[in-house]
């Protein structure tokens, strides 16, 4: 029996929030002791305070707990808080609980590229975690703040590694089809995405180029140096609830032997959270389908749990020398966000860190 994290959620009744409530359900290292939605619920029981949108039913555990206050002084005695807030309002909260020695795990871009912020997709880059040493140092805190990628560009990133590794990529362009979850609770009207596909995410293409590089980049005497890569992404938004579909064209450095090795090398990826057994660790962090008409959003997007991406139609790009392409979709809310953040705690904690 391990003595169990005290671990807080806030922004614990959105969309990731509900995330991070049902992955960490039983949670065998983290117990969730705070919760907290915006000012106005404070008080309130969870289920009272909030919209429940997934399909299984919230925790028997938390339905009860009454939401405190998102203030620093209500999660600075947790060991771990993890941040579901929008970006605006997480900016002073994360920075004041850092200062007073809270580790926070955020799924928000504030300070996703701060050069001695650690922005972490666990089985892609866990070695840029000890980036935190240096912002404590650099920050004079004794709590840090480690972020966790952008949606699209988790499910993206998680593909690239292991062809980088093996073939090396050259140039990456990818189309997305996003889905309505991605935009949070209350993101897109009904009469603007209904019967609809628009065909434009604010933000989003320089995010997904930018956090790539980042996060394919090599941890060198104390920092990143991001990665050359070139990534041309076009993301737009259709209606559908949960699941991020993206059309993935690779210009790789050396043409592979033939499109089955390229299926071996992502069947048999595995990162450091699945040699460390992390609890959340996906057993395969890819799962590659053969069949045509694979992955789809209503059947793929929760491949265990949520944490693991499918991929389908891998064949080459013949407009190019070494081409490649194939479609990848991965949950959104879980691997692009709630997951990604977990399993970071998770490596913090079995690495010593917390
Ligand atoms: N959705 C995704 O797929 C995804 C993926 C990657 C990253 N992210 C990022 O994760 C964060 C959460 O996303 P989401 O989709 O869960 O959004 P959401 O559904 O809109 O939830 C936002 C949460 O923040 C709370 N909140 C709003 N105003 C607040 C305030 N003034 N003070 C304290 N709490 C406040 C909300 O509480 P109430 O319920 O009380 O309003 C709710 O719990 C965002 O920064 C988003 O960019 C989301």
């Amino acid at each position: 029996m391990v003595d169990k994290l005290s671990v807080g959620i806030m922004g614990a009744t959105g969309l990731v929030g509900q995330r991070f409530l049902q992955l960490l359900h039983e949670h065998p290292w983290f117990e969730i002791a705070k919760l907290a939605g915006s000012p106005e619920k404070a008080g309130k029981r969870y289920l009272e305070a909030t919209t429940w949108v997934w399909s299984s039913d919230p925790p028997e555990t938390i339905v009860d707990m009454k939401l405190c206050r998102p203030e620093a002084k209500e999660f600075s005695k947790l060991d771990i808080v993890f941040s579901a807030l929008p970006t605006s309002i997480a900016m002073n909260l994360e920075l004041e609980l850092a200062r007073s020695g809270t580790t926070v795990v955020s799924t928000n871009s504030f300070m996703r590229l701060e050069e001695d912020t650690p922005l972490i997709n666990p089985e892609v880059n866990a070695e840029h975690i000890e980036l935190i040493e240096l912002q404590r140092v650099k920050r004079k805190w004794s709590g840090c703040i480690i972020k966790a990628p952008n949606c699209t560009t988790a499910i993206l990133t998680l593909t690239l590694k292991p062809l980088l590794d093996t073939y090396g990529i050259k140039c990456v362009r990818i189309a997305t089809m996003q889905a309505l979850s991605g935009a949070g609770y209350r993101g897109v009207l009904s009469m603007d995405i209904l019967d609809n596909i628009i065909p434009y995410i604010e933000g989003e293409e320089e995010k997904v180029s930018i956090e790539t590089r980042k996060i394919l980049g090599r941890f060198e005497n104390k920092s990143i140096i991001f990665h050359p890569i070139k990534v041309s992404a076009s993301c737009h938004r259709v209606p559908i609830l949960e699941g991020h579909l993206e059309v993935v064209f690779l210009e790789l450095e050396e043409k592979p032997p033939d499109i089955n090795d390229v299926i071996r090398i992502m069947e048999d990826f595995r990162g450091i959270p699945q040699e460390l057994k992390l609890p959340t660790a996906p057993p395969k962090p890819i799962i590659v389908r053969r069949e045509k008409n694979r992955p789809q959003p209503r059947l793929d997007r929760m491949v265990h749990r949520g944490m693991a991406v499918t991929v389908g139609r891998i064949r080459w790009d013949e407009s190019c020398e070494s081409g490649l392409k194939y479609i990848v979709l991965g949950s959104n809310t879980v691997r692009g966000a709630a997951g990604a953040a977990l399993l970071t705690a998770e490596l913090l904690y079995k690495l010593e860190k917390v």
